[in-house]
């Protein structure tokens, strides 16, 4: 694939940097649906860009968002001058401004906020508290709004809002139990749920019991899945794979998450992806390819990638 296109949405756990990799085999057919039971930011489905989708998340502001975008509520132009006047009082009243907005979408769940908040606060963190305020704090970035960026975000929203006239997809917000029941024989389920252990806030929270649902589910359906999760890190495995995964192909792939800018804080991770079907082809990954893909996302990327291949347990079909 040529480009990854990034979302209007950021959020924590996004995976623009797996997209490549995922996508090598997230094939559809065509009369199947693309199910996206933890959409976060929807930067995998988007990239997919399938003719049916399902996406859905626990988080009804993600969905409100996107739902905003496909109703014509939220058009590039309208979010231009919405971002023009916003980032105009952020550069003059900084953080006074963010918390002003924060306090009025946690009074309104304004979808226009959500986006201002997500693109002003701290990392892009989408974060809700007990009572499921939106509680990230600001970013401290004054002049965030300048020109580029806004049109930058602008162009993000006009991608999603063709793409929603071009095809049917439908954004839910519900629980990912109500959803994967929903997939037949011909769909595609990809998940990517929270990390089991990782943080826990209003709408996304993992437990053991989470887990073991979701497994119930994916072991059961008749669709294809694919699910995300971490395989390990320099310090332990993810002992859900051999708990609820075991026997199901299982591709590997090293990933460096960042914690700042500085190359010491660099974290290795072996990111896992779980399927039922045979995957698309053996991931033997030359220099070249890491390479090319690294200049595709233009970001530091994985080192080298691993491919552990077991013995698929298959779909019934
Ligand atoms: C790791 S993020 C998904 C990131 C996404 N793949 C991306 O690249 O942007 C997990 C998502 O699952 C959602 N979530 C958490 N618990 C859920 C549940 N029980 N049912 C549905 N969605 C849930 C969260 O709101 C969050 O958006």
């Amino acid at each position: 694939m040529s480009k990854v296109f990034v979302p209007p949405i950021k959020c924590q756990g996004i995976k623009t940097k797996l997209v490549p990799w995922i996508l090598e085999h997230a094939g559809l057919r065509e009369e199947g649906r693309w199910i996206e039971p933890f959409m976060g930011s929807g930067v995998v489905g988007f990239n997919v860009c399938p003719q049916n989708a399902l996406f859905a998340d626990k988080n009804p502001h993600l969905i409100n968002f996107y739902r905003a975008i496909q109703s014509g509520e939220i058009t590039r132009a309208k979010a231009k001058a919405f971002l023009d006047a916003e980032g105009e009082k952020l550069s003059k009243d900084g953080q006074a401004r963010f918390n002003a907005v924060r306090e009025r979408f946690n009074r309104t769940g304004s979808p226009w906020d959500f986006l201002f908040l997500n693109r002003s606060c701290f990392n892009g963190i989408i974060r809700f508290n007990s009572r499921g305020g939106f509680n990230t704090p600001y970013g401290h970035k004054p002049e965030r709004f300048a020109q580029a960026y806004v049109t930058k975000i602008t162009n993000q929203i006009d991608y999603v809002a063709k793409a929603t006239k071009t095809n049917h997809w439908k954004f839910v917000c519900a629980d990912f139990r109500e959803v994967i029941g929903q997939a037949t024989r011909a769909d595609l389920i990809y998940c990517d749920p929270p990390y089991l252990g990782r943080h826990v806030d209003y709408f996304n929270s993992w437990s053991e019991e989470d887990e073991r649902d979701l497994a119930g589910l994916l072991t059961s359906t008749k669709a294809r899945f694919i699910l995300s999760t971490w395989h390990s890190n320099e310090y332990r495995h993810n002992p859900s794979l051999g708990k609820w995964w075991d026997g199901f192909a299982t591709l590997t792939r090293e990933h460096f998450y960042h914690v700042g800018a500085k190359e010491k804080n660099r974290n290795p991770m072996l990111e896992a992806l779980v399927m039922n079907f045979e995957p698309a082809q053996t991931e033997v990954r030359s220099a070249e390819s890491e390479l090319a893909e690294q200049l595709v996302l233009m970001e530091k990327p994985v080192k080298y990638s691993v491919t552990k291949k077991t013995k698929p347990r298959l779909a019934t079909r």
